[in-house]
């Protein structure tokens, strides 16, 4: 089918005609609903960021542009915790931090060890090896942290390595590892730490500098409430000293950071390198700014607070975690499904009847849990309790709750406790 109207030049505004090959269709145009976004992100974006975004579109190479960039290093700065020089957002999604760490970070013949606990840190591993470096995976099961001591060993069988990395917030299995100690044993065996900060960046405790992260990328569709497209990024300068000391120049145009760092460095006069989405960094300032305005340890905190009240009504529901607590991840809850449940009937009776979108498992985890994010501006009190009520509701549709309401008074008392 060719579109041939979108609507503008269509009398019927909210139709679109659609040309088949001997035929004319006039069809309902489609909009979005409005989703209570509670799956593995994108979560719901804050008013006040999709407004930003709607401002007016100014040339990249602008100096008000220039401004609005350097603001958005500055913050970036606060949130990741750093002094790093190198803190930009790259203008792609967090598959692009990911694979610009790596790609500048390995060459051909390097050795690198990666932590594989869930599919994003077999992401890595598969990057890793296409930059033709000895990959050293340590595998671990699916809901696990990564483990220091399997680390250490890493390196006492390969001490050729020089590179670790690892994922913060496994957003596959709901489980937080200890960046802090992983990073010291990278440290102590003269390797860089590459850490994926997709999901914990604004919803756990990221702190780069106190805890010697070499490399470290997000994303902004999680924790940051931002629309998708924008990966965050920090080098220190271990890192940045290895990229200028390469041997072979990065196999990626796009994503080599020298060239990258030769449009983002207001000191050195910006060249172009590509055109940024303006628009999308316009809602990024505006998130960071929200972010900023509440103060990072309050919005920890925030999600810490609701992932509680969340599980208080999810037990009181007879569900169980697939991730125990001290390791779990506040802002994205594993749930096991309980036996006989159609998971995705579920997953469609919460989206149909009450526009809540929640995740399936991924990987190992397909039809064994679900994934419930509490991320951003979802991790709110309202998102809680529209969301108890109504799985209580769809799970009712399949089997019967023995004490009904009571997720909800469960999820309210942490909330009252927590006011
Ligand atoms: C931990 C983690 N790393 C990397 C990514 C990839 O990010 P994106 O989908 O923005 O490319 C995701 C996305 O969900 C993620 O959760």
């Amino acid at each position: 089918m060719i579109p041939i109207g979108d609507g503008r030049d269509c009398p019927l505004r909210d139709a679109v005609i659609l040309k088949t090959k001997d035929s004319i269709i006039v069809q309902k145009r489609t909009f979005p609903p409005h989703r209570l976004l509670m799956g593995p992100g994108p979560s719901n974006v804050h008013t006040r960021v999709l407004h930003a975004m709607a401002r007016p579109t100014i040339g990249h190479l602008d100096p008000v542009f220039g401004s609005i960039m350097e603001e958005i290093k500055t913050m970036l700065r606060s949130v990741f915790r750093t002094e790093n020089a190198l803190t930009i957002p790259l203008s792609a999604p967090g598959s692009v931090g990911m694979e610009t760490c790596l790609v500048n970070l390995l060459e051909p013949g390097d050795t690198a060890i990666i932590c594989v606990n869930g599919a994003f840190g077999g992401r890595m591993a598969d990057i890793a090896q296409r930059c033709g470096a000895e990959t050293v995976v340590i595998e671990q099961s699916w809901g696990d942290a990564v483990d220091p001591s399997r680390v250490e060993d890493a390196f006492k069988g390969n001490p050729k390595a020089s590179l670790l990395a690892f994922v913060h917030a496994e957003t596959s299995t709901g489980v937080q590892s200890d960046v802090a100690a992983l990073c010291k044993i990278a440290s102590a065996h003269n390797a860089l730490s590459v850490v994926d900060a997709v999901t914990s960046l604004g919803g756990i405790p990221v702190e780069v500098d106190a805890w010697g992260a070499d490399a470290m990328y997000s994303g902004t569709q999680k924790c940051l409430s931002c629309p998708p497209g924008l990966s965050p990024l920090t080098i220190g300068e271990r890192a940045a000293h290895r990229i200028k000391n390469r041997k072979q120049p990065v196999q990626s145009w796009f994503m080599d950071l020298g060239l990258v760092m030769s449009y983002w460095d207001g000191a050195g006069g910006r060249t172009y390198h590509h055109t940024a989405p303006v628009n999308a960094m316009y809602g990024l300032h505006e998130a960071l700014t929200m972010l900023l305005e509440e103060g990072l340890e309050a919005s920890w905190s925030r999600h810490a607070a609701m992932h509680d009240a969340l599980w208080a009504g999810l037990n009181a529901l007879g569900l169980k975690r697939h991730v125990k607590k001290p390791q779990a991840l506040p802002q994205l809850n594993t749930v096991c499904i309980p036996d006989g449940l159609e998971e995705a009937a579920v997953r469609r009776g919460l989206l149909q009847n009450f526009d809540i979108e929640i995740g399936a498992g991924l990987g190992e985890l397909a039809g064994k849990v679900w994934r419930v994010g509490l991320m951003g501006a979802t991790a709110r009190p309202a998102s809680v309790r529209r969301f108890l009520v109504s799985l209580e509701q769809t799970l009712g549709s399949f089997q019967k709750i023995d004490s009904p309401g009571q997720a909800l008074v469960a999820a309210e008392g942490v909330l009252a406790a927590n006011a």
